[in-house]
Protein backbone atom coordinates (compact mmCIF):
# COMPACT_ATOMS: atom_id res chain seq x y z
CA UNK A 1 0.00 0.00 0.00
CA UNK A 2 1.47 3.43 -1.01
CA UNK A 3 -1.12 5.55 0.03
CA UNK A 4 -1.23 7.84 3.11
CA UNK A 5 -3.33 5.44 6.04
CA UNK A 6 -4.68 6.52 8.95
CA UNK A 7 -4.67 3.91 11.86
CA UNK A 8 -7.03 5.43 13.57
CA UNK A 9 -9.82 6.36 11.39
CA UNK A 10 -9.51 2.53 9.69
CA UNK A 11 -9.95 1.19 13.77
CA UNK A 12 -12.74 3.46 14.04
CA UNK A 13 -14.76 2.48 10.81
CA UNK A 14 -13.97 -1.13 11.61
CA UNK A 15 -18.06 -3.04 12.20
CA UNK A 16 -16.95 -6.40 13.42
CA UNK A 17 -14.92 -6.69 16.95
CA UNK A 18 -11.58 -8.49 16.58
CA UNK A 19 -11.33 -8.51 13.12
CA UNK A 20 -8.12 -7.61 12.56
CA UNK A 21 -7.47 -5.23 8.95
CA UNK A 22 -4.42 -4.96 7.21
CA UNK A 23 -3.33 -1.80 6.60
CA UNK A 24 0.07 -1.71 5.19
CA UNK A 25 3.00 -4.46 4.53
CA UNK A 26 6.40 -3.63 5.44
CA UNK A 27 8.42 -6.51 4.43
CA UNK A 28 7.21 -9.97 5.27
CA UNK A 29 4.95 -8.24 8.37
CA UNK A 30 1.50 -6.19 8.29
CA UNK A 31 0.45 -3.72 10.09
CA UNK A 32 -3.34 -4.31 11.01
CA UNK A 33 -5.96 -2.60 13.20
CA UNK A 34 -8.58 -4.04 15.21
CA UNK A 35 -11.44 -2.92 17.30
CA UNK A 36 -11.61 -5.28 20.17
CA UNK A 37 -14.10 -5.99 23.17
CA UNK A 38 -14.20 -8.71 26.11
CA UNK A 39 -11.47 -11.09 25.80
CA UNK A 40 -10.11 -12.93 22.44
CA UNK A 41 -9.12 -16.59 23.99
CA UNK A 42 -5.83 -18.08 25.60
CA UNK A 43 -3.45 -18.68 22.56
CA UNK A 44 -0.08 -18.70 21.63
CA UNK A 45 2.41 -17.95 18.62
CA UNK A 46 5.19 -20.62 18.44
CA UNK A 47 7.24 -18.39 15.54
CA UNK A 48 6.05 -15.12 15.94
CA UNK A 49 6.80 -12.09 18.15
CA UNK A 50 3.35 -10.13 18.07
CA UNK A 51 3.25 -6.22 18.56
CA UNK A 52 0.26 -4.18 20.44
CA UNK A 53 -0.04 -0.48 20.21
CA UNK A 54 -2.96 1.77 21.68
CA UNK A 55 -4.36 3.72 19.72
CA UNK A 56 -7.66 4.36 22.05
CA UNK A 57 -9.16 2.90 24.87
CA UNK A 58 -6.75 0.63 27.31
CA UNK A 59 -5.87 -3.01 26.47
CA UNK A 60 -4.61 -5.65 29.05
CA UNK A 61 -2.72 -8.72 28.47
CA UNK A 62 -2.82 -11.47 30.19
CA UNK A 63 0.23 -13.44 30.16
CA UNK A 64 0.54 -16.49 32.14
CA UNK A 65 3.54 -15.26 34.17
CA UNK A 66 1.70 -11.60 34.29
CA UNK A 67 -0.73 -9.07 33.23
CA UNK A 68 0.48 -5.53 31.64
CA UNK A 69 -2.03 -2.87 31.06
CA UNK A 70 -1.78 -0.88 28.05
CA UNK A 71 -3.10 2.79 28.32
CA UNK A 72 -3.94 4.84 24.82
CA UNK A 73 -0.13 5.74 22.90
CA UNK A 74 1.60 2.36 24.68
CA UNK A 75 2.93 -0.39 23.31
CA UNK A 76 4.11 -3.66 24.02
CA UNK A 77 5.42 -7.07 22.67
CA UNK A 78 4.28 -10.47 23.32
CA UNK A 79 7.25 -12.63 22.73
CA UNK A 80 7.13 -15.78 20.60
CA UNK A 81 6.29 -18.74 22.43
CA UNK A 82 4.42 -16.94 25.67
CA UNK A 83 0.91 -17.86 25.79
CA UNK A 84 -1.75 -14.44 25.98
CA UNK A 85 -5.10 -13.33 25.90
CA UNK A 86 -6.04 -9.93 25.48
CA UNK A 87 -8.58 -8.33 27.14
CA UNK A 88 -10.32 -5.04 26.50
CA UNK A 89 -13.20 -3.85 29.32
CA UNK A 90 -14.31 -1.12 26.97
CA UNK A 91 -14.03 -0.89 23.49
CA UNK A 92 -10.51 -0.74 22.25
CA UNK A 93 -8.84 0.20 19.38
CA UNK A 94 -5.31 -1.13 18.54
CA UNK A 95 -2.51 -1.30 16.25
CA UNK A 96 -0.62 -4.64 15.44
CA UNK A 97 2.60 -5.63 13.51
CA UNK A 98 3.50 -9.10 13.07
CA UNK A 99 4.76 -11.27 10.83
CA UNK A 100 2.79 -12.18 8.13
CA UNK A 101 2.45 -16.20 8.80
CA UNK A 102 1.64 -14.80 11.95
CA UNK A 103 -1.99 -16.64 12.35
CA UNK A 104 -4.95 -14.74 14.36
CA UNK A 105 -5.07 -16.85 17.62
CA UNK A 106 -2.44 -18.67 16.99
CA UNK A 107 -2.56 -22.39 17.86
CA UNK A 108 -6.69 -21.96 19.19
CA UNK A 109 -9.15 -21.78 16.84
CA UNK A 110 -12.70 -20.28 17.16
CA UNK A 111 -15.32 -18.63 15.68
CA UNK A 112 -13.51 -15.45 16.12
CA UNK A 113 -10.94 -16.64 13.95
CA UNK A 114 -10.21 -14.97 11.35
CA UNK A 115 -8.20 -16.06 7.99
CA UNK A 116 -5.76 -14.22 6.33
CA UNK A 117 -7.76 -13.50 3.54
CA UNK A 118 -10.39 -11.98 5.74
CA UNK A 119 -7.93 -9.58 7.12
CA UNK A 120 -6.69 -8.70 4.17
CA UNK A 121 -10.54 -7.29 2.84
CA UNK A 122 -10.51 -3.78 0.90
CA UNK A 123 -10.34 -0.87 3.19
CA UNK A 124 -13.34 0.85 4.11
CA UNK A 125 -12.78 3.85 1.54
CA UNK A 126 -14.14 6.58 3.44
CA UNK A 127 -11.86 5.43 6.18
CA UNK A 128 -8.64 5.98 3.79
CA UNK A 129 -9.45 9.43 2.46
CA UNK A 130 -7.12 11.90 4.01
CA UNK A 131 -8.76 15.19 5.08
CA UNK A 132 -5.87 17.24 3.33
CA UNK A 133 -6.76 15.30 -0.12
CA UNK A 134 -10.18 16.60 -0.17
CA UNK A 135 -9.49 20.44 -1.20
CA UNK A 136 -6.90 19.95 -3.32
NI1 LIG B 1 -1.81 -13.24 19.70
Amino acid sequence: MTSVASPGRIAAALTELWSPQVIAEVDDAYVKVAKVQGSLGWHAHAGEDELFLVLRGTLRIEMEARTVALREGELFVVPKGVRHNPVAAEECHALLFEKKSTLHTGDLVTDRTRSLDEQLRPIALAATVHPREHGG
